[in-house]
This record gives C-alpha cells, sequence and structure tokens, in this order.
C-alpha cells in the first residue's frame, strides 16, 4: 500500500487503472478510521481491483467556531488500519495542494443542503460537495461508499451525482454501531468517560421511536416529541434537533406515509461533543 499526496500525481496513476480496466472503488474520509471507516472500506474491497480510501480533513466543511483544528489526525495509524484491509493507495492532500491560492469554485446542491444539517451548519454542505467532486476528479472511481449515519450528507451527494450527471455509482453503507449502540464516529474521542456510557441512549430513543411507530403510530409530531421526551430526561445531553422528514429533508409535519428518516442532533453538556443519528422509518 502507498500513501501519495500530490492530487496531480495521484490522477496521473488514477487515469493509467481506468485505461487497463480496472474498477476502482473508493472510500472518502477525514481519516481517524474506526470500525466504522474499516466496513465501508471492506465493502468496496469485495467489488473493485483497486480500492482507494481518501484522509483528508476538509477546512471548506467546517465552520470557524467549529473543531477543525482539534479534529484528529492519525495518519500512521490509519495506514496500518487501512493496509490491514486490502487497501491499494491512500490519497493524503494538503490543504494548500486541495484549495492553492486563487482557488474560487463551489458546488452547491440548492434547497436540501438548507435544511436539518444545512440549517444547523450553514455552509457546511457546500464543502462537502465541494471536497467530494474535487476527490470524484481525481481518484476517478468506479463507485464510492458512503455511511449511512451522516444520512443527509448521502442525500446531497446523490442529488448531486444525479444533478450532475457524474459517473460514479453511490454505495450506501448500514451505520456502524458500538455493541451498546451508539453510531461509531471520529468525534466520539472527544467524550468524557461519563457521557461515553450515557451516550447510547442516543440510538435508545431512535430505536424506541421505530417501535412505537411499528405499533402503528405514524404521527410525525408523536414520534418527535416521543424521541424529545427520552433526550430531555437525559441530564447528559443537550438537543439541538429532532426531525421527522422525507428523504429530500423536507419536514413532515402530518402522517408519515412515505418511506422517512428519523434524524437526531445532541450535544453533550461536559465536552460539548456533537452526535448525530437517524433511522429510517419504513
Ligand atoms: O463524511 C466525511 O468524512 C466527509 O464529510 C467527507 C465525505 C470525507 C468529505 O470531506
Amino acid at each position: 500500500m502507498e500513501i501519495v499526496h500530490d492530487p496531480k500525481d495521484f490522477q496521473k496513476r488514477m487515469m493509467q487503472f481506468r485505461a487497463e480496466g480496472k474498477a476502482i472503488g473508493f472510500v472518502p474520509t477525514m481519516g481517524a478510521l474506526h470500525a466504522g471507516h474499516i466496513a465501508l472500506a471492506e465493502r468496496a474491497r469485495a467489488s473493485c481491483d483497486i480500492l482507494v480510501v481518501s484522509i483528508f480533513v476538509n477546512p471548506l466543511q467546517f465552520a470557524p467556531s467549529e473543531d477543525l483544528d482539534k479534529y484528529p489526525r492519525t495518519l500512521g495509524e490509519d495506514a496500518r488500519k487501512a493496509e490491514a484491509v486490502g487497501v491499494d493507495l491512500i490519497f493524503s492532500p494538503s490543504p494548500r495542494d486541495m484549495y492553492p491560492a486563487g482557488f474560487g469554485s463551489t458546488v452547491s446542491c440548492g434547497a436540501i443542503t438548507t435544511r436539518l444539517e444545512g440549517a444547523a451548519r450553514p455552509g457546511h454542505f457546500d464543502g462537502v460537495t465541494t471536497v467530494v467532486l474535487k476527490l470524484f476528479n481525481i481518484v476517478l472511481p468506479n463507485f464510492a461508499v458512503f455511511g449511512q449515519k451522516d444520512a443527509q450528507q448521502a442525500l446531497v451527494i446523490r442529488r448531486m451525482v444525479e444533478d450532475l450527471n457524474i459517473p460514479v455509482e453511490l454505495i450506501i453503507h448500514p451505520t456502524v454501531r458500538e455493541s451498546d449502540g451508539l453510531a461509531m464516529s471520529s468525534r466520539n474521542v472527544y467524550l468524557t468517560k461519563e457521557e461515553r456510557e450515557e451516550a447510547p441512549l442516543i440510538n435508545k430513543g431512535l430505536r424506541s421511536a421505530y417501535k412505537v411507530f411499528c405499533d402503528g403510530n405514524c404521527s410525525a409530531r408523536k414520534i418527535r416529541s416521543h424521541v424529545e421526551d427520552i433526550y430531555a430526561a437525559a441530564s447528559f445531553l443537550s438537543t439541538e434537533y429532532v426531525a421527522v422528514t422525507d428523504t429530500f429533508c423536507n419536514d413532515i409535519s402530518g402522517e408519515i406515509s412515505c418511506e422517512a428518516l428519523l434524524s437526531v442532533v445532541c450535544r453533550t453538556k461536559i465536552s460539548g461533543t456533537r452526535l448525530i443519528d437517524n433511522i429510517l422509518l419504513v
């Protein structure tokens, strides 16, 4: 396995692979690889000749108040984990190589990026789609694997791929969880010991709401308040939002009559860690 930093050098190699008819699978990440990323890489490994993982903490998707500086950067350890799962190439560019002086383009996917996470983190999805399109153009993958944990991100990237006729197949992999249900995330390392012990409640709230839904209660308002009540009783977190939306991220206000997404964002009170999770109501 090799780590390549230079985008032009990397793109040249990928063009060569494509010319040779090799199938390229791609897992874009910001590093600090955990079992969730490894599951995405395993999924990709099963269907490609060349497996690429990118590791790039993308400054464009962080607001000035967010955790860009403290985001974990663990390239050496990431490389060991990637090699163990059969990754062929890591693409790990510098911010200056990705966004040289004079860089001025933005990919923006419209209304879907202004709701939920887009409302809470204005500009976030423009940063994501801009870097993902750049990565697609450098890596030239046949397919790319994203996690369902970032459900809105997956929907926004799907929008971009459809709108811009990007010839990359998207595979969305189910959320990978710790044994107690907490969704795996690079940000879980910020949690204090006590917060980590309490954090599975976030997923428990979602599963409890799913049961309410399966028992025949289809009122979006009731599902939302069911989750809000569970979280309100927990002293370690505050709820940023609980939303029931369709798959365009439009709020559902009445009965749930289509495939719906129940999304939650909570912030822990001591470390201020932002935890997100979701479940499909189908
Ligand atoms: O999901 C992530 O880790 C990032 O948003 C991504 C897709 C790698 C873009 O920076």
